[in-house]
């Protein structure tokens, strides 16, 4: 879809938001795996990371001075890997989140998240996020098979380092570990996925998130036929099921806890009620009930770009509602579930009118199931997700 015509004089207004979440953007790593679609880069140096630290939290104290009363539902801070800034870097990263958030009313349900990768990871970087009161750490691993990460230029981490940092992470009271894995990649097959749920039954993280490749930006040859995801998927979800993990089947996070569905608040808000964001860094994406944006980076990110006063928005876009419907249905398909009454706000209509057609044929023909105003992908259905999902993309007007 071309959004040129839909561009607008930016930023995006959050004077009707009450609350809404924030998300940071770091977009450093310490290797840049092949398959991997967001903006990032390898790591700087330490007076660029430092820079890069210092603009950002000036463009969220900015953003603060305009809606001083907005009241925060979830932070997570993400990448790139944020993990991948020097042990100083970080402390600084971690302290200016401390003090952003000392001025500002939270939900009762805020729960903050950080991403991280192992081979970054220090005992001051755990230390640091445990000071920060930040309770849920995401680490990805992807494989647990050294042959498919180094593929995709990605090394391997010995199982028991994993084992350690994790131990240190629960000691220093860091409570929920995510761990992700990913299915499609070249070389994954059953004997791989079994691997993978061996590690998770040593490991035993709090939450795990299963990400099917997406290539989107990037080549899809080699890609694996609908029928193998489906079974791979359906491999994780009956292995992780039989751990005592907790998640509906299509769903593609998991938890020990049925209540969190596996993910942070920023993200359980978007998923259940397609909520509002703020995005701060490069490239970061924000969201309002009425449309987009995208600071600047997102198409041309270089050193350049790092070492702004400012990553502001660069690409606004106020949307016509059937984009706005497809947005909040692409993510909630990530819990396999979307809601008839935020179909119904967003369109300012009764959404059972406007898709009786849809929701005939899926609920006939089994591929979504009702649970009260929630629509549920079933098991059929899920092997045809895609298109299910984009029955309910609104047509444009
Ligand atoms: C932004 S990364 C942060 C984690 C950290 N940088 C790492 O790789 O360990 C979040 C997750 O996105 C997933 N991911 C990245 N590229 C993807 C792609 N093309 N398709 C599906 N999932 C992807 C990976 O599972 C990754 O752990
Ligand atoms: S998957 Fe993680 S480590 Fe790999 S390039 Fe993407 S953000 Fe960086």
């Amino acid at each position: 879809m071309d959004w040129a015509k839909y561009r607008v004089a930016g930023p995006l207004s959050f004077d009707q938001e009450k609350c809404l979440s924030f998300y940071v953007h770091i977009p450093f790593c310490k290797q840049l795996c092949s398959f991997c679609e967001y903006t990032r880069m390898l790591c700087p140096d330490e007076r660029s990371q430092n820079s890069y630290i210092c603009s950002l939290v000036s463009d969220i104290k900015n953003f603060l001075q305009q809606y001083p009363d907005i009241v925060l539902q979830g932070f997570d801070i993400g990448g790139g890997t944020p993990t991948a800034l020097s042990d100083d870097n970080f402390s600084l990263l971690m302290n200016e989140y401390k003090n952003v958030l000392s001025g500002l009313e939270l939900t009762d349900d805020f729960e903050p998240s950080i991403e991280a990768s192992f081979d970054t990871l220090s005992e001051n970087k755990i230390k640091a996020i445990a000071n920060s009161g930040i309770r849920r750490l995401s680490l990805g691993v992807q494989s647990s098979c050294d042959a498919v990460l180094n593929k995709v230029n990605r090394n391997g981490i010995v199982e028991n380092q994993m084992q350690e940092w994790l131990s240190l992470a629960w000691r220093y009271g860091i409570n929920k570990v995510n761990l992700d894995f990913m299915y499609g990649l070249k070389g994954q097959n059953n004997a791989t996925i079994e691997n993978d749920l061996a590690l998770i039954e040593k490991l035993k993280p709090q939450q795990v998130t299963l990400y099917e490749l997406r290539t989107n930006m990037i080549t899809d040859k080699d890609l694996p036929s609908k029928q193998t995801l489906f079974e791979h998927y359906s491999r994780y979800y009956s292995g992780l099921l039989s751990m005592g993990y907790q998640a509906s089947f299509g769903q593609n996070s998991f938890s020990v806890n049925a209540s969190d569905m596996g993910v942070s608040s920023y993200i359980r808000h978007r998923m259940k009620e397609g909520a509002p964001y703020k995005g701060f860094g490069i490239s970061a994406q924000s969201m309002n009930r009425k449309g987009l944006s995208y600071n600047v980076g997102k198409n041309s990110f270089n050193y350049t770009v790092l070492n702004r006063y400012s990553f502001e928005e660069e690409f606004t876009y106020q949307l016509p509602i059937g984009e706005i419907v497809a947005k909040y249905i692409a993510i909630a398909a990530y819990s396999g579930v979307f809601s008839i009454s935020v179909l119904s706000s967003l369109l300012n209509e009764d959404a059972r009118q406007t898709y009786s057609e849809q929701l005939g044929f899926c609920l006939s023909n089994g591929l979504l199931r009702q649970k009260g105003e929630l629509m549920q992908i079933t098991e059929k259905g899920f092997e045809y997700y895609g298109a299910v999902f984009s029955l309910f993309y609104m047509p444009i007007k």
